[in-house]
């Protein structure tokens, strides 16, 4: 569906033009395990884009492991790192995440610690949504088989210290996974100089299609598959191979990474601007850090006081504005976000977030927009305002 003003891109952002290109090409591509010379040439198109998805993440291809998305990656790496770490050892295995994370990392590290199959610890952020290096480092136990630190949060932007907290924990000999989901589009995302052992990406966050990820599973790494079958990707993730998609996931991270400073530079002043404007309103104030540099440019997020969520997303809606009062992963329920309650943030959250189609006129027409939905949601229900 079309919308005049997309703020939503950390939700899904439109596919670029390689991409589709990729995809388009090898849309009909035969069985790239096929020994046949159609098949041998859809596997080259696989192992191309799984050179490319190395360059761009700074891994070996042999590292890349293909998968429908971010949190099939993220259930391999947790399940699939915790379940080898079990195998190995004759006593308890501990897991150590984080109160910010996405549900794909939240939602299989609470499932093995309800099975008994690993403790779990579930380190506190700070009010910014940051995760401190130190609180983890102190959460990790001689048991302990996996850390697992998400690069940026999908709701506040908050970034974390990935670079610093790899290289700590190498030293300790425990493995590092991080979910760099949201990370990818705007950040220089560094497999190998932020020493983590295993990482998600996902395509959609960034210029692929939606229903393709990888996971980066470090040489050595002990993994455990969670699909069996014909052995496909170091039989860690058995299935015929995306060809399409693996394609199209690599000529957009190629092309995301060509252009990655640019688009920063430009969703930085973006999203300055809206931040400002947004401000500049009644009863609005930012979430997240305050530095710059601890957040993605891709992300504001902001309360408001006084203005119902469900009401101004609609609102905005009918105003073609796309933008999300929570993360868009999940059901669709209104729920409230634990990453924002473990915040401590208060008031009607709403997430706006910029990409690489992002231009100033919509930033400038969204603000209209703001400046007459906000105002006029607040005479509709006056009692709340400044609640
Ligand atoms: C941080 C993070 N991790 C994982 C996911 C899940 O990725 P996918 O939608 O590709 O399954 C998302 C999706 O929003 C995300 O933001």
């Amino acid at each position: 569906m079309d919308v005049d003003v997309l703020l939503d891109h950390a939700a899904s952002t439109p596919p670029r033009p390689e991409a589709r290109a990729a995809l388009q090409r090898w849309l009909d591509a035969a069985n790239a395990s096929a020994t046949h010379a159609a098949g041998q040439a859809a596997r080259v198109a696989v192992e191309q884009a799984r050179e490319q998805v190395a360059a761009g993440l700074r891994c070996s291809p042999h590292e890349v492991v293909f998968t429908s998305g971010g949190t099939e990656a993220d259930n391999l790496a947790l399940k699939g790192i915790v379940w080898a770490a079990r195998e190995r050892s004759s006593g308890p295995v501990h897991l150590v995440t984080t109160g910010v994370e996405h549900p794909a990392v939240l939602g299989p590290a609470r499932w093995l610690a309800e099975r008994g199959d690993v403790a779990l610890t579930v380190v506190a952020p700070d009010p910014d949504g940051r995760v401190p290096v130190e609180r983890v480092l102190d959460a990790v136990r001689a048991d302990t088989c996996l850390v697992s630190v998400m690069t940026a949060n999908n709701e506040l932007g908050a970034v974390n210290a990935i670079a610093d907290l790899g290289p700590s924990l190498r030293e300790r000999g425990v493995p590092l996974h991080t979910d760099a989901v949201q990370a990818v589009a705007t950040l220089d995302v560094d497999v190998t100089a932020w020493q983590v052992a295993a990482l998600s990406a996902s395509g959609h966050k960034f210029g692929a299609p939606q229903g393709v990820g990888v996971a980066v599973l470090r040489r050595g790494l002990p993994v455990v598959p969670l699909t069996h079958g014909g052995g496909q990707d170091r039989g860690v993730r058995s299935g015929t191979f995306a060809a399409g998609l693996d394609a199209a996931f690599g000529a957009a991270i190629e092309a995301a990474v060509a252009d990655r400073s640019e688009v920063r530079a430009r969703l930085r002043a973006l999203g300055d601007r809206l931040a400002d404007g947004l401000l500049g309103l009644d009863g609005v104030r930012r979430n997240g850090p305050s530095a710059a540099a601890h957040r993605l440019p891709s992300h504001v997020h902001v309360s408001l006081d006084g203005v119902d969520g469900a009401a101004l997303t609609l609102a905005l809606d009918r105003a073609g504005i796309a933008a999300s009062s929570g993360a868009a992963c999940g059901s669709g329920a209104a729920t409230a976000s634990p990453v924002l309650e473990a915040c401590g943030v208060v008031g009607t959250p709403l997430r706006l977030s910029l990409g690489w189609t992002s231009t100033e006129a919509e930033v400038d027409r969204a603000l209209d927009v703001f400046g007459d939905v906000v105002p006029r949601l607040r005479r509709r229900q006056p009692a709340a305002h400044g609640a």
